[in-house]
C-alpha cells in the first residue's frame, strides 16, 4: 500500500517506523511543516515532506497523526487533491461523525488509537468503523496488527481506549523509573537497574498474554507463604498502588472528556 501519514510528531514518527521496519511492500510518505526534524527518516525508505499534498492522490491511505486543532486545516488543505481514500485518523477526541461530515461522506474513515509502541511493532491499537466502512476498517486493521495487536472496538470506547492504550505507556513507563529508583537505592548502576525493570515488566506482560489468565493467579506463582515478594506488595497496596492507578487512568479519562 501507498500510505501518506500527515503529521511527522510522535506517534506519526513511530507508526512510519514501524511500517518501515516490520512490514515489506508498502512505500511510505509523512509530512510535518517543520522537516528537519525527521528528515533522519529518509534513511529508513521513508520519504519525507513538507507538502501535505504531493503525492497524495497515489496514497491508498491517509493516517493523521495531528492534534485536534489541526484537522481543519490539514483537511481544507488536502481534500480538493483527494477521491475515495481511505483516511484513519489517530486524533484523539474527533468522533466518526465529525470525521465524516468534515469529509463530505466521500472517504472511508476509520478511527485508529495506536501507541508509540507502533515503532517495535508492539502497538496495542483500539480500531472503530461504522458498518458502511468496514471492508476499509478490515485494511487498517490488517495493517495495524503488523505493529502489534489491533482490537476492533465501539466508537464509545474510544476515549477509554486512548487513556488504557495510548496514556498507558506512560504509566507503564513510570512503573518502570521507579522500580529503577528503588533498584539504584539497593544496590545496582542505574543502567543494569534499567534493564532489569524492563525486562521483568516485558516477561510480566509476555505470560499476561500469552497465558491470558488472571494476573492475580500469575502473581500466586510468586508469592511464597510469608516471602518477601507478598509483604513488598502488601507494603504497596497499603500506600495506595493500584488505587493511585485507578484513580489516575480514571482523571485521565475526565480530561480527556472535557
Ligand atoms: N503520542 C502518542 O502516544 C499518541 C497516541 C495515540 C494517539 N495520539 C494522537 O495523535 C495525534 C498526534 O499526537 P503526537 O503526540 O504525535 O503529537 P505531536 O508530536 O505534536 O505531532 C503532531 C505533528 O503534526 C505536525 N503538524 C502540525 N500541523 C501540521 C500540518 N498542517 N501539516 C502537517 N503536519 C502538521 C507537527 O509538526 P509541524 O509543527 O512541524 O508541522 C507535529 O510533528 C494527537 O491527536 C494525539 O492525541 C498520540
Amino acid at each position: 500500500m501507498n500510505i501518506h501519514i500527515i503529521g511527522g510528531g510522535n506517534l506519526g514518527v513511530a507508526i512510519a517506523l514501524g511500517l518501515a521496519n516490520y512490514t515489506t511492500g508498502n512505500q511510505l510518505t509523512i509530512t510535518r511543516r517543520n522537516t528537519a526534524q525527521i528528515a533522519h527518516l529518509a534513511a529508513n525508505g521513508i520519504t519525507v515532506s513538507g507538502n501535505n499534498i504531493e503525492n497524495i492522490a497515489n496514497a491508498d491511505m491517509v493516517l493523521l497523526t495531528i492534534k485536534p486543532y489541526q484537522v481543519d486545516t490539514v483537511l481544507n488543505e488536502i481534500l480538493p487533491h483527494i477521491s475515495n481514500k481511505i483516511i484513519a485518523s489517530a486524533v484523539s477526541g474527533v468522533s466518526l461523525e465529525t470525521l465524516h461530515q468534515k469529509t463530505k461522506g466521500a472517504h472511508p474513515i476509520v478511527r485508529i488509537m495506536p501507541n508509540i509502541a507502533a515503532q517495535f511493532a508492539e502497538s496495542a491499537t483500539c480500531i472503530s468503523f461504522s458498518e458502511q466502512n468496514k471492508v476499509a476498517g478490515a485494511q487498517v486493521v490488517a495493517l495495524f496488527n503488523q505493529l502489534g495487536t489491533a482490537v476492533v472496538i465501539e466508537e464509545k470506547l474510544m476515549d477509554a481506549a486512548t487513556v488504557l492504550g495510548a496514556c498507558g505507556t506512560a504509566y507503564a513507563l513510570r512503573y518502570i523509573r521507579a522500580s529503577m529508583q528503588a533498584g539504584i537505592e539497593i544496590g545496582f548502576d542505574a543502567p543494569t537497574a534499567l534493564a532489569i525493570a524492563s525486562q521483568t515488566v516485558k516477561g510480566a506482560a509476555k505470560m499476561a498474554l500469552d497465558e491470558k489468565i488472571h494476573p492475580e493467579q500469575l502473581i500466586d506463582r510468586v508469592t511464597t507463604p510469608q516471602g518477601c515478594t507478598i509483604v513488598g506488595l502488601n507494603e504497596m497496596e497499603h500506600q495506595g498502588f493500584s488505587s493511585a492507578l485507578i484513580r489516575g487512568i480514571k482523571t485521565s479519562l475526565q480530561k480527556i472528556k472535557e
